[in-house]
């Protein structure tokens, strides 16, 4: 069996974006897990309009928006995902939000962690997020990253770095493992419910 990929999606796309800090820190732990292997997909690369198909993605049919087919197509290889998450307006970024909103299928039955961060950790988006993705048939694992309050404060404004506060790796590690479990366990529901679809 191929170990299981997960795809880190990059939740803002705006010049200067603090992501990018948050993804240069936690590459190195993410591919330091032995279980699990990681690609970025950056929401940059994927300049999506307002979903404003006249079909829901629920349905499965290709959409007529040819950048949408390549972001479901780009989903359809992962076995789980990490949003890395900016708190906008005490929610999620509304890139993020519509970029979920294109896609349906793709999603179901995959686990989801956060990386987040924000005065409280991006924990408001978080909470909102996790109230998506039951929608969308997602487990979201319970240990989250969440950068926060004079941490948060520091690195943004004055030179400090994520790696000046260990206990965000720790939380980071613990995270992982959470998710590889999550990963392992619906991957096998998954081949499951294909095995039974096919006999049917
Ligand atoms: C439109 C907007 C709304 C924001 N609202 C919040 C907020 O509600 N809570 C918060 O902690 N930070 C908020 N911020 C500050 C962000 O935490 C900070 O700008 C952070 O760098 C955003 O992440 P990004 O740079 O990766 O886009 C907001 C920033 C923007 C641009």
């Amino acid at each position: 069996m191929t170990r299981p990929r997960i795809g880190i999606i990059v939740g803002s796309v705006r010049e200067n974006r603090f992501a990018e800090k948050a993804l240069e820190w936690f590459l190195p732990i993410a591919r330091s897990h032995p279980d699990l292997d990681f690609e970025v997909v950056d929401l940059k690369d994927y300049p999506l309009p307002f979903f404003n198909e006249a079909i829901s993605p629920g349905f499965g049919q290709p959409a007529r928006n040819a950048t949408a087919n390549k972001w479901r197509a780009k989903l359809s290889e992962f076995d789980g995902y990490v949003f890395v998450t900016a708190e906008y307006d005490h929610g999620p970024t509304a890139v993020l939000k519509n970029a979920i909103e294109w896609a349906y299928v793709e999603w179901g039955h995959k686990p989801v962690a956060f990386l987040a961060y924000g005065t409280v950790g991006g924990a408001r988006a978080v909470e909102q997020l996790r109230t998506y993705v039951v929608e969308l048939q997602m487990a979201s694992v319970r240990q989250a990253v969440h950068i926060g309050g004079s941490d948060f404060m520091g690195i943004l404004m004055n030179g400090k770095s994520i790696d000046d506060f260990p206990y965000y790796a720790d939380n980071a590690r613990t995270m992982l493992d959470q998710l590889a479990w999550w990963t392992e366990t619906l991957r096998k529901g998954r081949e499951k419910e294909a095995i039974r679809n096919a006999a049917a």
